[in-house]
């Protein structure tokens, strides 16, 4: 059985270790400052080189180190993923775009036109990373004021929508959130493959949309009897409903020779530490952000506190913000960490690290030919 590998790119911007996890000194995406290296002032003015071209090395890089794809993840901070994965797929020849986003401030007629004209254009490269929402103020920050289970109903009916008009059929809905009469893809743009789902989020309403929904259903890395009784739990809902998605998880990596090598890089990094950032990352509603938040210590003596089980790490939110959840030690226990999670029923994989460029070749050249349950899917539509 095949493993479908993807790379996260970074965009909120990127920074050059997790040793200066708060300068994001690549490219200009928090615009130009102090520490940042390119682009560079010439003549008294910036030469031009913008964050796109970062995320473009970033997008090369992971490709041509066997990675299928790269999630682009969306959050008010961050560039646009549908934008930049129209700008990348011209960078790149095979890689695919998974682009989160949150049904819901697009209509999805014209997600639906939007995402064929991508697949047209790419050769079906588009996938969906189907997020809901978190609530508190990144959900008010797009004036979205609908409450956490009504927005899993939205997050339905949008699908329900984009794909009953993806064939080129008039197709009529009229469902609490949206509705639209007789709409249908034009010729050509009708018929391209329909973008894999991803969808996200651990409550039971993400659970039970999921169940309609998913190909995949996405978590973040959690530890593994509970990712286990997680995965457990989606599997049942969706036998129900006579469907069998498959299963992926969002892991940060960090992997080094030697595992000693791997913890002192951690430890560079948590110089830095800000034992805030758990409970900041679970203020809206976010039952997932509430689990996560739940397995960091409140009283932390030091960064080994954290390793819930060998080679399983939940701090990295407290270095440099996003998911808790990664793995650290040499590059064959991130492997064997790895061909574990295939055992417990893990199909696919986004992993990430800091820097992303570089870290994309080392993960990408040293860890993922020592699974032992490969062969890794080579990147391609032959794998579609
Ligand atoms: C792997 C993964 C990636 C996610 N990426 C994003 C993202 O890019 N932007 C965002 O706003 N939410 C993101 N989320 C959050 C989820 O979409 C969802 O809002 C969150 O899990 C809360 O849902 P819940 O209450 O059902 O757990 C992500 C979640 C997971 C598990």
């Amino acid at each position: 059985m095949s493993i479908d590998f993807y790379w996260r790119i970074g965009m909120e911007g990127d920074h050059a270790s997790l040793r200066t996890p708060r300068r994001y000194n690549r490219g200009d995406a928090g615009g130009y400052g102090p520490g940042n290296i390119a682009p560079a002032i010439r003549g008294g003015e910036l030469d031009g080189y913008s964050y796109i071209d970062h995320m473009a090395a970033v997008a090369k890089a992971s490709e041509s180190a066997g990675f299928l794809g790269g999630l682009l993840p969306s959050f008010p901070m961050t560039e646009d993923p549908w934008a930049t994965a129209a700008a990348l797929a011209a960078e790149t020849t095979t890689y695919r775009f998974m682009v989160a986003f949150q049904p819901g401030f697009l209509h999805p007629v014209q997600a639906a036109r939007m995402s064929a004209s991508l697949q047209r254009a790419t050769g079906g490269r588009l996938v969906y990373n189907i997020i809901s929402g978190g609530g508190g103020a990144p959900q008010l920050w797009w004036g979205d004021k609908v409450d956490h289970d009504d927005r899993y109903t939205r997050t339905s009916e949008f699908l329900d929508v984009l794909k009953g008009v993806w064939d080129g059929e008039p197709f009529d809905f009229d469902g609490r959130f949206f509705q639209t009469h007789g709409a249908a893809l034009p010729p050509g743009l009708a018929g391209q493959p329909f973008p894999e789902v991803y969808f996200s989020g651990s409550s039971a309403a993400a659970v039970a949309a999921a169940g309609l929904h998913s190909d995949y259903y996405l978590s973040w890395l959690e530890p593994y009897a509970d990712l286990r009784a997680k995965i457990d739990g989606v599997r049942e809902n969706s036998a129900k409903l006579g469907r069998t998605p498959k299963f992926a998880v969002r892991i940060d990596v960090v992997a080094r020779h030697t595992e000693e090598a791997a913890w002192a890089e951690i430890e560079k990094g948590w110089a830095f530490v800000d034992k805030g950032a758990a409970d900041r990352a679970a203020q809206g509603d976010s039952v997932g952000a509430a689990r996560i938040k739940g397995w960091v210590p409140e009283h932390i003596t030091g960064y080994r506190d954290l390793e819930v089980q060998p080679n399983v790490w939940c701090g990295f939110s407290l270095i440099r913000g996003g998911p808790a959840f990664g793995l650290v030690g040499s590059y064959e226990q991130v492997a064997e960490r790895l061909d574990e999670l295939r055992e417990l029923g893990v199909d696919a994989f986004i992993l990430a690290g800091n820097p992303h460029l570089e870290e994309a070749y080392r993960v990408g050249e040293e860890v993922l030919p020592l699974l032992q349950r490969t062969p890794i899917t080579p990147s391609g539509l032959e794998t579609r």
